[in-house]
């Protein structure tokens, strides 16, 4: 018989290599990839680009509830349309990423991107990646993973991400990635918490593929048990 999709979340902080593992296993079961950090950074890049206070939850808020954002899967990374507009290759910037935090702690704005995400999932056959996926967002999913690595490694990553251009040392990324993951996770509203359902997998040292290949076949034996 065929299989029943089922939703996947994966969870976990910064530089854990979620986007590229959600990406690979969404390709692998043929679902579609949801990427929701991306939609807070199109939330904040909109917020900077406006000069808006991006702790202001009232008139952000109002910002992120007038934003149209839609994911486009896209070949090697999905493409984020904002009021249709193509925001894509804006979204990584350093000023970005040391904003998202305050915007994503944001009350109205969760609420928003909350919202669009569950509208996603409804159909299922999606896997999610983000902080709260499968604490808040999901909370029903049917296989929940929480993928970390060691803050040395995640940092090594975002590096050969971000290239030498950026002009930021390892030592320097390192400590901008602890400080968002201590924001994401001391946040009032939906932090960063692993579910008490979601399996666990640190990938230091590990290869994608191996780490795919592991969720793969929990997606496969989740779907089979339904
Ligand atoms: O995964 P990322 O680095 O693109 O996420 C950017 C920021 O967005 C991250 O620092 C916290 C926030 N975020 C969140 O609060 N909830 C999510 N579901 C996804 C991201």
């Amino acid at each position: 018989p065929p299989l029943h999709r089922i939703n996947i979340a994966i969870d976990g902080p910064a530089g854990a290599g979620k986007s590229t593992v959600a990406r690979m296993v969404a390709k692998a079961l043929q679902y579609i990839y949801v990427d929701t950090g991306a939609m807070y950074r199109a939330v904040t890049l909109k917020a900077l680009e406006s000069g808006l206070p991006i702790e202001d939850n009232d008139r952000v808020g109002r910002l992120a509830n007038e934003l149209d954002i839609v994911l486009l899967p896209g070949v090697d990374s999905q493409r984020v349309l904002v009021n249709g507009e193509d925001v894509s290759l804006r979204l990584r910037s350093l000023e970005i990423n040391r904003s998202v935090s305050y915007v994503a702690r944001l009350e109205t704005v969760r609420a928003r991107m909350a919202d669009l995400q569950r509208r996603m999932a409804l159909e299922k056959g999606v896997v999610m990646d983000g902080r709260d996926i499968g604490t808040h967002v999901l909370p029903n999913a049917e296989l929940k993973v929480f993928l970390t690595a060691s803050p040395r490694e995640r940092a090594s990553r975002r590096f050969r991400e971000l290239g030498p251009e950026a002009g930021i040392t390892l030592g320097q990324l390192e400590k901008e990635i602890s400080e968002r993951d201590r924001l994401d996770q001391e946040r009032e509203i939906a932090p960063l918490l692993q579910a008490s359902d979601a399996r666990l997998i640190d990938s230091t040292g590990r290869t994608v593929d191996e780490v795919v290949e592991e969720i793969v076949q929990w997606g496969l034996a989740a779907a089979r048990t339904i």
